[in-house]
């Protein structure tokens, strides 16, 4: 494991931005798979700027999402699906054939088989950068997951239930997400975690000192062979 502890949010996002478009750059046709949220939204913004100055081509590979709502769709500000759409496909102009997310109006188990379908037809996850809930989840993977979860429909904790209204202009009541598993993530070739900020600090500090501890899902990470924890000062107290 890796830990890159960067003095402020803004340097943390234009150092994961750096690792990802290097990464995009040396793996042309591989598949990548970004966590919603807000952690990674200056990322993103980054990423974009950097296409825009020709450093990179976004669309050199291919992105399958994370997780979503059970229930929520793109016109539902705060979907996975909205925000993936709104800051990083749509203005990085990702074409429609490039990426595969869940659709959380649709039925989960099948929205799961035909997401893993496309990563599996695209030789698995090459990096994935994912974002840790407050509970230790990553993805929707909540605390009591095992680790031969490949993903599916899961019911939400109360934690992310409550958290996750930072997200909606509007009370949201929801009970189930949908979710690559642990499976599914652990397999893949490169593994951000990133995280920011002093409320993340004591959720940080508890899942890198375990291993394979299924009360802290992002625990499962720790023994990845290509482990990278981005972090700014704060979150790492
Ligand atoms: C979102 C996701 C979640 C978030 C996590 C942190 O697609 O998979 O696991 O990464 O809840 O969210 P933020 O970044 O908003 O603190």
């Amino acid at each position: 494991m890796k830990i890159i502890v960067k003095e402020n949010y803004k340097e943390m996002a234009a150092s994961c931005a750096d690792f990802i478009c290097a990464y995009i750059n040396k793996n042309p046709g591989r598949l990548l798979c970004f966590a919603a949220g807000d952690t990674p939204l200056a990322i993103l913004k980054k990423l974009i700027e950097m296409q825009e100055t020709g450093r990179v081509n976004l669309s050199s590979v291919y992105y399958a999402g994370l997780d979503e709502w059970e229930g929520l769709g793109y016109e539902d500000k705060g979907s996975c699906m909205q925000v993936m759409q709104d800051n990083f496909y749509g203005p990085a102009k990702i074409e429609s054939e490039r990426l595969r997310v869940f659709d959380g109006k649709a039925d989960a188990e099948a929205e799961t088989s035909a997401v893993l379908d496309f990563i599996k037809d695209k030789g698995g996850i090459g990096l994935a950068m994912l974002g840790i809930g407050m509970n230790g989840h990553i993805g929707f993977n909540e605390p009591g997951t095992l680790p031969d979860f490949e993903g599916g429909r899961v019911v939400l904790s109360d934690n992310s239930l409550n958290v996750g209204q930072k997200y909606f202009d509007k009370a949201q009541d929801l009970k189930y997400g949908v979710t690559l598993g642990i499976k599914t993530l652990v397999a893949a070739e490169k593994v951000m975690l990133v995280a920011s900020g002093e409320k993340k600090a004591d959720i940080i500090a508890r899942s890198l000192s375990a291993s394979n501890e299924p009360a802290l899902p992002a625990s499962y990470l720790a023994d990845h062979p290509d482990y990278h924890v981005f972090l700014d000062k704060s979150a790492r107290a």
